[in-house]
């Protein structure tokens, strides 16, 4: 399968990975919120202050329908995009998905500087990945083909292990 899909909650590595892994493979990589902010001629926090979560969100299912209607690449998608069933239902079909794991704290230690995530602009920041793994981590496992576990991994194991099972 020469279409993998990066899913994964905020600071799991997906874009950095993701790029390794294209690279690596030779394919094109794609990173969901970068192709809307490029499109939008925008930043992530001015549309989710103008538009709200949900105006990001339909932005994301837009550009994440269309940049999977080739095939050969390796797709970063942003943490949220696995609460829409119609990203789910393309990830079902269009890809191999690999969700990288991250525990909340290492995801709070990646993001401990980040000024970009609209939804991490809160003083507890831990609280809040907290109660987004709640919601979102029993639909990254059902999306998943297989889980990596990213702790204690450089990206370039993570990126080893992935083309193991491809
Ligand atoms: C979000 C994750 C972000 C970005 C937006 C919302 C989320 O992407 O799409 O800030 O809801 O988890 P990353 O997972 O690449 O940080």
């Amino acid at each position: 399968m020469n279409n993998i899909i990066l899913i994964g909650p905020m600071g799991a590595g997906k874009s950095t990975i993701g790029k390794l892994l294209a690279h690596s493979m030779n394919l094109p990589f794609f990173d969901s919120d970068k192709e809307i902010e490029h499109r939008t001629g925008a930043t992530i926090p001015l549309i989710f202050e103008i538009e709200g979560e949900s105006g990001f969100r339909d932005r994301e299912v837009a550009v994440i329908d269309e940049l999977t209607q080739t095939s050969g690449w390796v797709l970063a998608t942003g943490g949220g995009a696995i609460l829409r069933p119609e990203n789910r239902a393309v990830f079902t079909e269009r890809g191999f998905v690999v969700y990288l794991h991250a525990t909340v704290q290492q995801q709070a230690e990646r993001t401990a500087m980040d000024t970009q995530r609209p939804l991490l602009q809160t003083k507890d920041r831990v609280g809040k990945l907290n109660e987004l793994m709640t919601k979102r981590e029993p639909l990254y496992r059902e999306a998943a083909d297989l889980i990596i576990e990213t702790a204690g991994k450089s990206p370039k194991l993570v990126v080893d292990l992935i083309r193991q099972y491809l």
